[in-house]
């Protein structure tokens, strides 16, 4: 079964496993601890069977949101629970009152980008070599309604 959740302490080391799987430069686990602790950062957790397969990671700006990091275990992707997932995200700061909702993605992932262009994430600008590699980074942007 598939539920959304919000962050449990146990949960910590699993999202810092998949994050490790996921990104060429992962947060640390205490990276993680640390925005767990800031009361405008949101955890929102993707079970399947009670065992973390995903979280998505959003930082509350008055009325915009931040997307943060958003992952799915390998073994777990392409099966619609990312959109589950950020479906919840986005549903859910529409309710506190957000706006609209921003991102970052690198230039040549393009699995993010097609995964964000089904939500209707739109261009908005380019930040040249936002990355530790040199890499350019996507601003992506979406009104909610
Ligand atoms: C991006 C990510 C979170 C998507 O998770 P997911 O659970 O596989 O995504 P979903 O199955 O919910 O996909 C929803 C839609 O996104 C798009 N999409 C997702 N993966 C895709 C892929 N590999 N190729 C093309 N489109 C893809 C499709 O439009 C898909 O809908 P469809 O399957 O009906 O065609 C996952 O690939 C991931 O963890 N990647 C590594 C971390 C990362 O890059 N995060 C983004 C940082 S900016």
């Amino acid at each position: 079964m598939i539920e959304v959740c919000g962050f449990r302490q146990e949960f910590l080391n699993d999202i810092a496993d998949i994050e490790k799987d996921s990104f060429q430069n992962p947060w640390s686990k205490s990276m993680l601890s640390d925005s767990v602790s800031n009361s405008n950062v949101s955890f929102d957790i993707i079970l399947f069977d009670g065992k973390v397969i995903g979280y998505c990671i959003s930082l509350y700006c008055g009325i915009e949101l931040e997307i943060l990091s958003i992952a799915v275990t390998k073994e777990q992707r392409r099966k619609g629970n990312a959109a589950v997932l950020f479906k919840f995200v986005l549903s859910d700061a529409v309710k506190k009152g957000v706006k609209s909702a921003f991102l970052e993605v690198g230039k040549s992932n393009m699995t993010a980008q097609n995964f964000y262009k089904s939500f209707e994430f739109e261009l908005s600008s380019i930040r040249k070599k936002y990355y530790a590699n040199g890499e350019d980074a996507l601003v992506l942007r979406k009104q909610l309604k």
